[in-house]
């Protein structure tokens, strides 16, 4: 009885979370848009938006990690794979909106234009890999092959790695226009 309550609140605590991440979405592109069109003059765009760019993939950042957690701390739990794969998904989502809110206040402020800098070269290649390491998840389950586990595990530490270092260089930047 007592381990069908715990259950079931992790799951609420899950639903919920998943719903804590569609809210801040919706909230922030709602905040963006309204920012975005108070904006004059245009090269403002950066200095002004990079705060909900920041703010969305570290939230991701953040998911990712709890969802790492649970793979690796909590196996001993009933939820443990609800949970990874909740947070996975919902961390992969936050993320990639934030890197189109990158890519939005960029191309707003200097035009279309292919990336450049360590940070947007390595924030796209954390694109590929929040998208493929999700994917992995679900085909090693599918196949059970012992190969597969090992690059989704491998690919999910390295995505989370690579965000913690952009993350850094992102702050190194804005350093840099102050
Ligand atoms: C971006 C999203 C995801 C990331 C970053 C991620 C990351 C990881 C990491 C780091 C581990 C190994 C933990 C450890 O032992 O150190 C792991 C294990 C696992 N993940 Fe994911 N994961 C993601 C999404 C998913 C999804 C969507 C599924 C399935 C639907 C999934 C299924 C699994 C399973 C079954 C394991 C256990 C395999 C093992 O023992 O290594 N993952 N994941
Ligand atoms: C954590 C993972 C992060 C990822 C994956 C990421 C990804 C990206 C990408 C792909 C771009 C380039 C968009 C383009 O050139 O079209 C970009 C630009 C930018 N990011 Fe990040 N970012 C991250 C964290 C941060 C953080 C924490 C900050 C600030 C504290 C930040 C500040 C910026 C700024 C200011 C730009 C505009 C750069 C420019 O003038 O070209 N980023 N980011």
């Amino acid at each position: 009885m007592i381990r069908k309550v715990a259950v079931m609140n992790s799951k609420g605590i899950f639903f919920r979370l998943s719903w804590l991440a569609i809210a801040l979405l919706a909230a922030s592109s709602s905040l963006i848009a309204a920012s975005a069109n108070e904006l004059e003059p245009i090269e403002d765009k950066i200095l002004i938006l990079f705060p909900y760019h920041a703010l969305l993939v570290l939230s991701g950042l953040l998911f990712l990690i709890a969802g790492m957690v649970c793979a690796r701390y909590l196996k001993g739990k009933r939820w443990w794979l609800k949970a990874h794969r909740t947070l996975g998904i919902a961390g992969a989502a936050l993320t990639l909106s934030g890197i189109t809110v990158a890519i939005y206040m960029v191309s707003a402020s200097a035009g279309l234009q292919p990336p450049g800098g360590p940070h947007a070269y390595l924030g796209i290649i954390v694109s590929l890999m929040v998208i493929l390491t999700p994917v992995l998840g679900f085909i090693q389950l599918k196949k059970r092959d012992k190969r597969l586990q090992t690059i989704h595990r491998w690919s999910g530490r390295m995505t989370i790695a690579l965000m913690i270092i952009n993350a850094y260089l992102g702050w190194m930047m804005i350093q840099s226009f102050q």
